[in-house]
């Protein structure tokens, strides 16, 4: 049998990224919709290069384990990373075990102003994210729009005198997603 062929037509499969791309779950947590933000650009990166790509808000996933990653995302509010992920690792415990994973945290901490520095609330997230150990974890600046804080977060926020607008820093997340699949293990190139 002359299996040329079959073997053309699975590498114009391969090739096409049809079937053999690997399948990857951008999972997040916002409450502002500030990391909504950056998930969609690391899931649309991701997609660029040719993976099949997820994003959704980790509440609503039920079945992580379908996936070949997972990239995990959160804000961090008052020193503390969002509840979600705690209850999202805890949730799919097996299924997170069995696939690599990667993380990111949102803040204004990177803004070099307070609240906390990076690798305080860093650790915190890695505490929050055990026992997985993903591959890579970093934090990138986030948001703030008063416009659209509710009163106590406001309140908060002119209190502490905090910095206001939009720092994420759409260059930095891309360069970021674009390494995710050679750090993930899921990358075709060596
Ligand atoms: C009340 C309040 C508390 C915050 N606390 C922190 C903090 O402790 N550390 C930090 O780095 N950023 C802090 N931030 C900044 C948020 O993490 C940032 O605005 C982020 O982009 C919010 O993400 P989201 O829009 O997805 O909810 C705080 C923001 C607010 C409004």
């Amino acid at each position: 049998m002359d299996i040329l062929p079959l073997y053309s037509l699975l590498l114009s499969i391969f090739e096409k990224g049809t079937v053999m791309s690997p399948r990857i779950l951008v999972a997040y947590a916002s409450v502002h919709g500030s990391t909504a933000g950056v998930a969609e650009a690391i899931g649309k990166a991701l997609q660029i290069e040719g993976y099949s790509v997820d994003i959704a808000p980790m509440k609503t996933v039920s079945s992580p384990g379908d996936y070949d990653s997972i990239v995990i995302g959160a804000p961090v509010y008052m020193g503390k990373v969002v509840g979600d992920v705690k209850k999202f690792v805890v949730k799919h415990r097996d299924a997170l075990a069995r696939v690599p994973v990667a993380a990111f945290c949102i803040g204004v901490a990177p803004l070099g102003k307070d609240p906390g520095d990076v690798d305080t609330i860093m650790n915190i997230f890695r505490t929050a994210l055990a026992p997985l150990e993903p591959v890579d974890v970093t934090m990138f600046a986030g948001k703030i729009d008063m416009e659209k804080l509710p009163f106590m977060h406001k309140w908060i926020w002119k209190k502490m005198d905090g910095p206001v607008g939009d720092f994420r820093d759409w260059e930095a997340i891309g360069v970021w997603a674009r390494e995710l699949p050679r750090k993930l293990g899921i990358s075709a190139e060596p």
